[in-house]
């Protein structure tokens, strides 16, 4: 029997728009609704009985946490239902990490979430779009991807939400999963996976953010040669409950910048040092005395991706062994 699948229209470049076919550097993204995209690939419709539900139409460089919110409530709402299977969220590639992360440690089901982009604009010659949203449909309605988090499908390829990035501005084969490699890939329409999540996630994870109306701000500072603290000072002053400081190599940073941020750390802001470096891990204890500073390691964690495990953190306490631990845990 046929599975029900609803997917979940937010933007991007798959439903995006140029003014010739082989434009695909200059579109203005999302412009074309979820429905008509459902009916330009007719093909989904013999995978499962599909039906499409518009949340949002944005470039998703101006996604929000209110849209976040309102999003996580309604996949939950129709996960709930005992008539749907599994959704598809079609989102521009920019953000969509940073979205797949969060989905990954808040939604509170088993079913398969997959979400999907494209690099190249819906009306370009040889859009990506179209196949991709096939494949996830594919990944969604399947079986396997029961239990398995929030993953990303894009190029044949299935991610984890927790570790898929985007690597390249303009290729394909942007998404990839650093170090640590994809869970599967779909050879044809069928998914093969390789290798399971072992953190936390779906109905394993600790966080609830069904009866928020905000998230705690976090802000993400960037390392380099000679900076200084005035960026993170700023912040605090701004407002932000925590820091991520995208830092050097195993997260250091000058003796300035992290004098100042041990200050910021007595005051109860909590620091997370991640790293700009792509890929390796973040070592508590290693490049900086974390014990000492009060500072929490990022682990594998980009800085995006650890902005949002620390505005989760953020919602249950602002103890830094804690939330160390939960960096540890998911
Ligand atoms: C966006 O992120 O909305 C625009 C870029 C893309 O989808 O590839």
């Amino acid at each position: 029997m046929k599975k029900n699948i609803v997917i979940i229209g937010t933007g991007g470049t798959i439903a995006g728009k140029a003014s010739c076919s082989t434009e695909t550097l200059c579109y203005t993204a999302a412009m074309v609704s979820i429905n008509n995209l459902i009916q330009e690939v007719p093909e989904i419709q013999s995978i499962a009985n599909v039906t499409g539900e518009q949340l949002s139409q944005v470039d998703s460089g101006d996604m929000t946490c209110e849209l976040w919110l309102t999003l996580v409530k309604r996949i939950n709402e129709i996960l709930a239902t005992s008539d749907v299977d599994g959704i598809v969220i079609t989102h521009g590639t920019d953000t969509l990490e940073e979205t797949a992360y969060l989905l990954h440690l808040v939604i509170k089901s088993e079913k398969p979430v997959v979400l999907v982009g494209a690099m190249r604009p819906f009306s370009a010659m040889s859009a990506d779009g179209p196949m991709n949203l096939y494949k996830a449909v594919t990944l969604a309605a399947s079986n396997a991807a029961i239990g398995k988090g929030v993953l990303v499908s894009l190029n044949n390829t299935i991610n984890c939400g927790r570790e898929v990035t985007k690597t390249n501005t303009l290729l394909q084969d942007s998404f990839q999963s650093p170090d640590i490699g994809y869970l599967g890939y779909l050879q044809g329409s069928e998914p093969h996976f390789y290798r399971l999540p072992a953190r936390k996630h779906t109905i394993n994870s600790g966080f609830d953010v069904t009866k928020l109306t905000e998230l705690p701000q976090v802000e993400i500072i960037y390392g380099y040669l000679n900076s200084s603290p005035l960026l993170a000072e700023a912040a605090v002053a701004a407002g932000a409950k925590g820091i991520v400081y995208a830092g050097l190599g195993n997260g250091s940073m000058s003796k300035d910048v992290r004098d100042a941020l041990s200050i910021l750390a007595k005051q109860g802001i909590v620091i997370v040092r991640s790293t700009r470096v792509a890929s390796g891990i973040v070592t508590r204890n290693g490049a900086v005395d974390d014990d000492l500073y009060n500072f929490v390691a990022s682990d594998t964690l980009s800085p995006q991706k650890a902005r949002i495990l620390l505005m989760l953190a953020l919602t249950k306490t602002n103890n830094s062994n804690e939330i160390q631990r939960m960096f540890w845990d998911y």
